[in-house]
């Protein structure tokens, strides 16, 4: 049995961290363990031009405590009906802009001012293509009559099966893939595309929204599925294949917007992330194929440097606190009360 992992350091490819106090509070979490993250736009007002990103970026700097913490935020463009594809390429240039985020409007959490229709945005969608820059979407459509637990295979068939075909080109990174349907179209299709996994969907399946009662803290988007979904991630994750790599999606909210009658979406994994992930891989017998996941798949589709240095874990009892902050910034952590089973030794 293996009792302790060293990897090259690995990075965050989707990371929320916030604004203000509670961005004080998390981005150190990542900081951390991470050498470096794609950073959420979905702010209010969310990111979308150079000048707001590169001031945000400023302000994770200062909440990490400066550049010498080692931890680099790769900023992401929030896409609107109406974004400016001369502002993308400038922001790529000018090496503020890493890549653009989709949201279907009214998805998920701040996405009121993402896309109403995908096809609109052709003069960005070529933009992307010609310079190589990725394209990461919120892969769920948003009709409400589509069952929620169907919306990501709905997305894929409907939404993402065409995209490619129409930019054969365009490197997209699918977010947090929830399901069979995903994993399957990732792994296959003829296309620069890849996929970001989340620690929550590969642990628990969506019964863990209603173990013993309503849990609003396994509450996340895309939403928690059925187990085949859970075990088809799973093998994705472990597969080796140089397509899957490791997203987080941490997503923190106070404990007030989770507990209660209509509970924000998004756990917040960012404390015990790697302990999580390598949990899974140990368990799938896969702990030759975690660094990769963690730290070289992602570097080299997005076209970077692999990090410098490693990070060591050890196995070890570790148990994850109820909460994790202060007062108004108390969050309710992925995994709380249960033991990590790994030691993030730095
Ligand atoms: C995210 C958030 O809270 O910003 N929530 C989530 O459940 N993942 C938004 C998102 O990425 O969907
Ligand atoms: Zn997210």
């Amino acid at each position: 049995m293996t009792d302790s992992i060293t990897i090259r350091r690995p990075d965050d490819w989707h990371l929320h961290l916030r604004d203000g106090a509670m961005l004080d509070a998390v981005a150190p979490h990542s900081a951390r363990q991470f050498a470096r993250a794609i950073i959420m736009p979905n702010l209010t007002p969310p990111v979308t031009t150079i000048a707001a990103a590169r001031a945000y970026r400023e302000r994770i700097l200062a909440a990490v405590g400066g550049p010498e913490a080692g931890f680099t935020p790769l900023m992401t463009c929030y896409l609107t009906d109406g974004t400016d594809p001369a502002e993308i390429a400038r922001g790529h240039a000018e090496g503020v802009f890493t890549a653009c985020k989709l949201y279907p409007a009214h998805a998920t959490t701040n996405s009121a001012h993402g896309v109403t229709d995908i096809r609109a945005l052709t003069g960005v969608l070529e933009t992307l293509q010609r310079i190589g820059m990725p394209l990461l979407i919120h892969g769920e459509v948003t009709d409400k009559s589509i069952d929620i637990f169907d919306r990501e295979a709905v997305f894929v068939e409907r939404t993402l099966a065409p995209l490619t075909r129409d930019y054969p080109g365009l490197k997209i990174v699918l977010e947090h893939i929830t399901t069979a349907e995903a994993a399957a179209f990732v792994t296959e299709a003829d296309h620069p595309i890849a996929a970001t996994i989340t620690p929550q969907h590969l642990l628990i399946n969506r019964n863990a929204l209603f173990d013993g009662g309503l849990r609003p803290h396994a509450y996340c988007l895309p939403v928690l599925k059925r187990e085949t979904h859970r075990l088809a991630v799973r093998k994705a994750a472990v597969s080796g294949s140089p397509r899957f790599f490791l997203g987080t999606d941490s997503a923190p909210h106070v404990v007030g917007a989770k507990e209660s009658g209509c509970g924000c979406a998004g756990i917040f994994n960012a404390p015990f992330a790697l302990e999580a992930y390598l949990g899974v891989f140990d368990a799938e017998g896969a702990i030759d194929r975690f660094e990769g996941f963690a730290s070289e798949h992602g570097a080299r589709f997005y076209g970077l440097p692999l990090n410098e240095g490693t990070v060591t874990l050890v196995r070890e009892s570790v148990m994850v606190p109820e909460r994790v902050g202060e007062g108004d910034m108390s969050v309710v952590p992925f995994l709380a009360g249960t033991d990590a089973g790994w030691r993030f030794a730095g």
